[in-house]
């Protein structure tokens, strides 16, 4: 079945019959838009460009990729960007005295330390050592704890971005049913306290989740963050519902989420792509979360 746009509807693509899909594409670039405007405000009145700090340790591919996106992006929209690459056997006192440095260094705005990091090294303590006020990727315990109070604060860059979504799809969150796969602290954890916050009724499954399939058909929001290839199928969803996969996972055939495609978008209201869906709005909330810490 093909794709037809909707003219004066921007960012949304509709399939006759069947779930609108959700352009995460689309719509990050229209933030990353509106960002670049107000980051050349920014510019014109403090004389200097917020900047994000990257460091990466080892040579993880993936992560090398994912990094220089982001480097890419920043400089789309005018942040200016400092990568910091350390080898695969730096020590954790070499990671943490260059974190110490970037937090006392005023051209610094937000710090992002790439995980997973090499096994001998500790990700969460890691990630801990980052000033909150830099913590742009929002993983400090002070940010998890801020959220966890309702309390202002960086938020998670993949939640936020799937409530970003969610908005621009018109999604009602009050009251509704969502149900979030995975409970990780990188997503499933924050996803499910920004929901809250909306005043939805959020059950959070994981692995010892008995009848999964029977839980995800009661959602009016189901959300997948699992890491398992096309896990969710057509018959989990209910007609009209809401669905956004999280999930990036490299098949022989390519680039896949959690969600099998093409069985659930028969069935479901609304429905994220992968790639182009969340993934686009995890880089633009980065950017915007870089500028938010530069205006303190
Ligand atoms: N698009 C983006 O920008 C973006 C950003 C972040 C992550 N991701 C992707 O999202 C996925 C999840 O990431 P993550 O960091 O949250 O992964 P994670 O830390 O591995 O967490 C996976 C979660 O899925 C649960 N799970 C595993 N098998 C399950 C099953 N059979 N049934 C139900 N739940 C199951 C796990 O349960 P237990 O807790 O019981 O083990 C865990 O809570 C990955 O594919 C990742 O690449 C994408």
């Amino acid at each position: 079945m093909g794709l037809t746009n909707v003219r004066g509807v921007p960012g949304w693509e509709r399939r006759a019959g069947a779930a609108t899909i959700i352009d995460g594409k689309g719509i990050a670039k229209r933030l990353r838009e509106e960002l670049a405007r107000e980051v050349a405000e920014f510019v014109a009145e403090r004389g200097h460009p917020p900047g994000l700090a990257t460091i990466l340790v080892g040579d993880d591919p993936a992560s090398a990729v994912y990094v220089a996106g982001k480097h890419r992006a920043c400089e789309e929209v005018g942040i200016r960007s400092f990568a910091h690459r350390l080898p695969a056997d730096a020590s954790g006192d070499e990671v943490e005295q260059l974190i110490d440095e970037l937090n006392a260094d005023d051209a610094v705005s937000g710090i992002l330390c790439q995980l997973p990091v090499p096994p001998h090294l500790d990700g969460v303590a890691l990630t801990g050592r980052i000033a909150p006020g830099k913590d742009v990727d929002g993983l400090t315990v002070a940010s998890a704890g801020a959220l966890a109070l309702g309390r202002p604060s960086l938020r998670p860059c993949t939640p936020a971005g799937v409530m970003h979504l969610l908005a621009e799809a018109g999604v009602g969150l009050a009251g509704a049913d969502v149900v979030v796969i995975g409970r990780s602290n990188l997503f499933g954890k924050p996803m499910a306290q920004l929901l809250l916050m909306a005043d939805a009724t959020v059950t959070v499954a994981h692995s010892r989740t008995e009848h999964l399939p029977d839980l995800c058909r009661q959602a009016d929001v189901l959300i997948a963050a699992v890491g398992r290839a096309r896990m969710v199928r057509g018959s989990w969803v209910r007609r009209g519902a809401t669905v956004i996969d999280v999930g990036i996972n490299r098949t022989p055939d390519g680039l896949c989420g959690d969600v099998d495609f093409e069985a659930v978008a028969a069935v479901a209201g609304a429905i994220t792509p992968v790639p182009g869906g969340v993934g686009p709005l995890t880089i633009a909330m980065l950017l915007r979360n870089t500028f938010e810490a530069a205006r303190g």
